[in-house]
């Protein structure tokens, strides 16, 4: 699919952005020129994604679209039982209910937010344990989203009795879109074997994580995607996919396992909360295009010009000596905002007033990942200052041209041209009390 998109001015932006508090999440779509805001939902579904639209079956039980669905999952899993839902979040939902108790810990590689969130809301505790290198933008290690093995054991020796599963995000979205490595799953496999734990994939950008070991890790140049996808898969004991990333879908999500067992666990959760067990939130026809679109995310062709305009991006920032994490993830590039706004102080919104001024600058969204995203203490209520601050960058797959990559890298040297004028940021008006983020008021200081 093809769409318009509308220059606008800067007055016009100016205004705009002041109508809606400073909070990018509150602009209208039309008012953005280039929307970097995520790329969940935002891909452009192919010819044939549509053509399996038209072939939906919208049967409420056992219909052939979830058939496909079922099969394309097991083809590209391995996994033999799974369970529809209407997005990423809602497969953590449905299965988080069956497997987190009150006052247990669940470890991993920095936590997705709505991932820490359902822990949070079973009263449990996520508990972080990437290694240190990912929190030090300036190094390059070839798979920052790794989990620090001595961090992970700790844990387990400490709590393991409240240890439900440990969880790994690939890539790992939190600390820049950073792959994790299949030595560091091994060795993660390992542990859990030892403590008799579980080990959950949060696989929302599996694809572009098979990638990055194919071209970065020792023994897999000559493996390709979808073997080296069934190998990573081969560690885990279930997955949640949010399809909204890698599966190029506009909606949609599943959770993936190895035991009818626990099937039948989470069924029931299913049921009350998504639907019946063969459509889960979806129509068929979402199946049809979820099932494509797996097939599609996995072929190197597609995962090469995907990421490497990803790379464009961020080797032209990098060229004019912008601060991002490096090395460049595979699907948004990470700006260091404190290295980037060096006066604005912290209780301004450091990532945040870059994103407002990118925004005003050439109606670029981006989003901040940073203090007011990382929300108040639940008990002292003070901000929580994060190790970074970060506007991230999100791009869509199969929407925009590198000339489109050429206006953002563009606007953004404009500001770091005259960074050092920009002193001041924002303070908040009106917030919520959970998940401030998405809905926030600022006012100029
Ligand atoms: N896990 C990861 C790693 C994610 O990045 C997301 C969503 C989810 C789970 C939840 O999936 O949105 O389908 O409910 N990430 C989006 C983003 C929102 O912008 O990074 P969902």
């Amino acid at each position: 699919m093809v769409e318009s998109i509308h220059r606008s001015t800067r007055a016009e932006r100016e205004q705009w952005i002041k109508e809606a508090g400073f909070n990018l999440f509150n602009l209208k779509s039309e008012y953005v020129f280039v929307d970097l805001l995520t790329d969940s939902g935002t891909g452009a579904m192919s010819d044939r994604q549509w053509s399996e639209m038209m072939l939906g079956d919208e049967s409420y039980a056992g219909a052939s679209s979830f058939h496909k669905f079922k099969n394309a999952i097991l083809e590209i899993t391995g996994f033999e039982y799974v369970l529809p839902t209407h997005q990423g979040r809602a497969a953590e939902n449905v299965l988080f209910s069956v497997l987190v108790k009150e006052g247990d810990f669940v470890p991993g590689n920095s936590h997705f937010d709505t991932t820490k969130g359902h822990i949070e809301f079973h009263k449990a505790k996520a508990v972080d344990c990437t290694i240190d290198e990912a929190f030090d933008t300036t190094l390059i290690h070839p798979f920052k989203g790794n989990v620090d093995l001595a961090k992970l054991e700790k844990v387990l020796k400490v709590n393991g009795k409240k240890v439900p599963f440990i969880i790994i995000t690939i890539t790992c979205n939190s600390s820049g879109g950073q792959p994790v490595s299949i030595e560091n799953l091994k060795a993660v496999r390992k542990l859990a074997d030892n403590y008799g734990k579980m080990i959950i994939l949060d696989s929302a950008r599996f694809a572009e994580n098979a990638y990055f070991i194919k071209l970065r890790e020792e023994g897999y140049q000559h493996k390709t995607i979808r073997e080296i996808v069934r190998e990573v898969f081969s560690y885990a004991d279930a997955i949640t996919m949010s399809a909204k990333k890698d599966a190029i879908v506009n909606i949609g999500g599943f959770i993936a396992m190895r035991e009818k067992e626990l099937l039948c666990r989470a069924s029931v959760f299913e049921i009350m909360y998504e639907g019946f067990i063969t459509y889960g939130g979806l129509a068929g026809r979402d199946l049809n295009a979820i099932a494509q679109g797996l097939y599609e995310a996995t072929e190197f062709d597609y995962l090469e010009t995907r990421v490497k305009q990803v790379e464009y991006l961020g080797n032209k920032l990098l060229g004019f000596g912008i601060p991002i994490q490096q090395p460049i993830g595979g699907h948004a590039i990470f700006v260091d905002a404190k290295r980037f706004l060096t006066h604005v102080r912290k209780e301004e919104y450091i990532a945040q007033t870059l994103a407002v001024n990118l925004y005003i600058e050439a109606g670029v969204r981006g989003v901040e990942i940073g203090t007011l995203l990382a929300d108040r203490d639940p008990v002292t209520r003070e901000n929580r200052y994060p190790k970074l601050e970060l506007m991230r960058l999100a791009i869509p797959r199969r929407v925009y041209t590198n000339n489109h990559m050429d206006l953002v890298a563009t606007a953004l040297k404009n500001i770091w041209d005259r960074r050092n004028t920009i002193k001041h940021g924002f303070r908040i008006v009106r917030e919520a009390p959970i998940l401030r983020h998405f809905t926030l008021e600022l006012e100029r200081i």
